[in-house]
């Protein structure tokens, strides 16, 4: 579970409506177990027994636009992070026609979760495992809706996207719930951080518009590998030309899949005939798009630079802070150095200044003694003699 806990959250929410006022906005079915094929997922929610299931509000309004079309579909739909199993109830009702919902969670407790609905199946597992992906796969070899509401951990939900996108069906629809952890440290997130789950999906959104960039010497995956490199996945660059577009809504980010080929611009569409302003659009009516009209870009250093900007200034951050501890490393070597040498100075200083106490008290007891005081005169000769001699 998250550090900040989902009923946390939800009753720190004073924004969200209460039971009573939702009720008025979406009034019950009047009675439970009546076949509600279309009521709208809010209705579904709002008149939902059983298992319990923790979505805000907003999500429940967009799901209603963005997954209406595949309600009359034998869809395939994988949740991960399921916790109480509430959703993968109101999705079976949801969508009638559905085939498979699979439901995933890291939690040993979701093992007690049952349904009788056959179509239902739960694994428990961390999702981002080979073991969990192989047990998903042996359920459904592909979904056409996946729904990542795991551990809002950065690093889970872009190595999340990075298995589960390539098993998505073309036509299909990628959602990831609780992106407003990105923008929290708890969840290797920041407004800023270049490694955030949402600075991921941002980067997306520009693979989305590769062929425009002008720059011959990138690929889609060079966008994203400073990211994939942090947190060990991959993604191959036919996925990345497969997706069609990044959905930005408060704290969701919805990804659509399509064929690689359709997502060109493709033809130009020139209606009508009446040019008052500009001429000569009739000409261009059904011509294709191609990337050799994009102007080049090898000169635009905001197109040229190696890595985003978040992960340069990380990058130099990185560097600067290793060169600073390097150099207080070194400056540590150098005083341990010279503090040692003059530790080993004063050492000789010292037992200099011994030998000199010595050698002045042999001379004082040599001064003194009775031999020097004898061999006076026979010194005081020598100094005459050699005076004569001079
Ligand atoms: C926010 S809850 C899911 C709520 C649920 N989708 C709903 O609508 O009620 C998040 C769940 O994700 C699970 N989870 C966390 N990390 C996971 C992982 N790596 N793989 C699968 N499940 C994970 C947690 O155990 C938790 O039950």
């Amino acid at each position: 579970m998250p550090a900040v806990g989902w009923t946390q959250l939800a009753n720190s929410n004073s924004g969200i409506l209460s039971r009573p006022a939702l009720q008025k906005k979406y009034p019950k079915r009047p009675a439970q177990g009546i076949k509600m094929t279309q009521a709208a997922l809010h209705q579904l929610y709002e008149s939902h027994i059983g298992k319990v299931s923790d979505k805000w509000e907003i999500y429940l309004d967009e799901y209603g636009r963005i997954l209406n079309k595949y309600r009359n579909r034998p869809v395939r739909i994988l949740e991960i992070g399921i916790q109480n199993g509430g959703s993968l109830e109101i999705w079976s009702r949801y969508f009638d026609d559905a085939t498979k919902i699979i439901g995933c969670d890291i939690n040993p407790d979701c093992a007690r979760l049952s349904y009788a609905d056959p179509r239902i199946r739960v694994i428990v597992g961390d999702a981002n495992t080979s073991e969990t992906y192989s047990s998903i796969i042996a359920e459904s070899s592909a979904f056409d809706i996946i729904i990542e509401d795991g551990s809002h951990l950065s690093g889970d939900i872009i190595k999340s996207f990075c298995l589960y996108f390539p098993i998505l069906m073309e036509g299909g629809t990628f959602i990831v719930e609780d992106l407003h952890c990105s923008y929290w440290s708890a969840f290797d997130g920041g407004l800023f951080h270049p490694y955030s789950s949402i600075s991921f999906f941002k980067l997306l959104a520009d693979v989305v518009n590769f062929e425009h960039w002008g720059i011959s010497s990138r690929d889609r995956l060079s966008l994203l590998s400073g990211i994939l490199n942090h947190y060990g996945c991959n993604i191959s660059p036919a996925a990345l030309a497969e997706v069609r577009s990044v959905e930005f809504i408060n704290s969701i980010c919805v990804v659509r899949k399509q064929p690689a080929a359709s997502n060109s611009l493709g033809r130009r569409i020139i209606a009508g005939q009446q040019e008052l302003v500009v001429q000569g659009h009739g000409s261009l009516h059904g011509t294709q798009f191609h990337h050799d009209q994009v102007p080049k870009q090898q000169d635009n250093i905001w197109s040229t630079r190696a890595l985003p900007p978040a992960e340069t200034i990380e990058q130099t951050e990185m560097a600067l802070r290793a060169s600073q501890e390097a150099l207080t490393k070194y400056e540590q070597e150098v005083l341990t150095k010279y503090e040692q040498e003059v530790l080993s100075l004063q050492r000789d200083l010292t037992s200099a200044n011994k030998r000199m106490t010595t050698v002045e008290s042999e001379k004082t007891a040599l001064l003194q003694s009775k031999s020097w005081r004898f061999t006076a005169p026979i010194r005081w000769l020598a100094r005459q003699a050699r005076r004569l001699l001079r």
